[in-house]
């Protein structure tokens, strides 16, 4: 696992748990790093949560958890403890996403750690960040996406607000997590210092919603063109399948007219010429509702619908074949099946098949991030505890009756229930 990979040589210590921090430290894994993964005995919940099959680890934590050694430690009793400051000792990061004031109160707040090692890179995931009138809570995905902006911009300009699918706030905050890692191990080559990286799931949504913010602040000035709404408040509004960005675009509904019978079509404005001819001839081109972008954005949802009646006759994927013949951006609604089923997903190595003791084969996504001199190899998930032994005698260096006298004091036992 940790040969010739980018990140051959960094040791994680891994206290992450449900998804925004697995996401984050598998990625890690998959670059290279080592990753030990510290559960407290009970386990990561999500081995347990939304399981397919009877006593195996569920996908949720297996899709979340691969490349990664496991150990169980109760952080709650002295000897364990002792165990996880050696574990300080000797890794260059140590990540977690407790809720607020978790670390604190088990004696491992950043100040302890970096006292134990001046070296080590702390990254954390909270709901809302170490202060502010929102640092005491608690967050899960759509909390997150609540509060950071995502909701409100989601849906139907009529409907409710909608969570996206993408997991912005786990996943995504996830990743900006890791960048901050790196970038604290690059500043570490320099000053041989570690400090602390503390990425607000909230804050993280706002990012991935930036162009939103765009929006808000042009509202000043008046309505948005781009959008199909009618009516415009003072805040960004929902706007559907509208682009959101300098060009128009929608999903177009195709035949036979299925839930995913879409094709997502952006008409920039030098291709409008070229689909006008297209779908409607001379007639289209020369329409005078349709001429420039200007006119196009006011009269956009007559031209949708234009387009739709055009597509009426034609599969997303026929569509997709005459719209690429003449250099229209555009991409057919996928679902899971499509993907998972999909030549070009196979050929980048995004749906991988692996196998598990407990669950036999099943599959997770590949790494979307590819490095030229550091190719990936997707190692299954850890069972509970699987690396113990490994840990403790290799890394760690303790011998056979170290270990016994630290099981002996309840060190690998479960905390006592809250
Ligand atoms: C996700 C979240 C809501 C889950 O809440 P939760 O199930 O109540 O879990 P917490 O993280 O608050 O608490 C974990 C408890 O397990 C204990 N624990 C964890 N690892 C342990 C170990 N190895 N040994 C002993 N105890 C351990 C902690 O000490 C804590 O106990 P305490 O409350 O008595 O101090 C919360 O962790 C959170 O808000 N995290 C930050 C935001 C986040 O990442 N959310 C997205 C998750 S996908």
């Amino acid at each position: 696992m940790t040969s010739n990979k980018a990140l051959s040589g960094i040791r994680i210590l891994d206290m992450t748990h449900v998804q925004a921090g697995p996401t984050s430290s598998q990625l890690m894994g998959f670059l290279g790093a080592d990753v030990i993964k510290v559960e407290s005995p009970r386990g990561d919940a999500t081995r347990g949560q939304l399981r397919d099959i009877p006593d195996a680890d569920s996908l949720y934590f297996t899709m979340l958890n691969c490349n990664k050694r496991a150990m169980t430690l109760n952080l709650k009793n002295p000897e364990g403890k002792k165990i996880f400051t050696k574990l300080v000792e000797t890794c260059d990061v140590v990540m977690e996403n407790f809720g607020p004031g978790v670390l604190d109160r088990l004696g491992f707040s950043w100040e302890e750690v970096h006292k134990i090692n001046p070296r080590i890179v702390m990254a954390s995931i909270k709901g809302f960040g170490n202060e502010g009138p929102y640092a005491a809570f608690k967050a899960y995905e759509n909390v997150a996406q609540s509060m950071g902006g995502s909701l409100s911009t989601t849906g139907l300009f009529d409907g409710p607000p909608v969570a996206t699918g993408a997991q912005i706030g786990d996943s995504g905050t996830g990743v900006h997590l890791m960048a901050g890692i790196l970038a604290a191990l690059i500043q570490r080559e320099r000053t041989g210092k570690g400090q602390y990286v503390e990425c607000a799931m909230m804050d993280c949504v706002m990012n991935l919603c930036r162009v939103k913010w765009r929006d808000h602040q042009r509202l000043e000035r008046g309505p948005l063109p781009e959008y199909s709404n009618q009516e415009f408040a003072d805040f960004t509004p929902r706007a559907g399948n509208d682009s959101g960005g300098g060009q128009l675009g929608n999903a177009i509904q195709c035949k036979p007219g299925g839930p995913n019978d879409y094709l997502y079509v952006v008409v920039q404005e030098h291709v409008w010429n070229a689909l006008a001819e297209k779908v409607g001839g001379e007639a289209l081109v020369n329409d005078e509702r349709f001429v420039n972008i200007n006119v196009r954005r006011k009269n956009q949802n007559d031209m949708w619908q234009i387009l739709t009646d055009y597509a009426s006759n034609h599969t997303k994927r026929e569509l997709m074949a005459i719209l690429n013949e003449i250099d229209i951006p555009c991409g057919p609604i996928m679902d899971t099946k499509d993907l998972a089923n999909d030549e070009h997903v196979k050929l980048r190595e995004m749906y991988i098949e692996l196998d598990h003791p407990e669950r036999g084969k099943w599959y997770n996504l590949g790494c979307p991030i590819k490095l030229s001199d550091s190719p990936v190899e997707i190692v299954r998930s850890p069972t509970l505890g699987e690396h113990n032994d490994e840990i403790l005698g290799e890394v760690l260096g303790y011998g056979d009756d170290e270990i016994a006298g630290f099981k002996d004091a309840g060190a690998f036992s479960l905390p006592a229930k809250k």
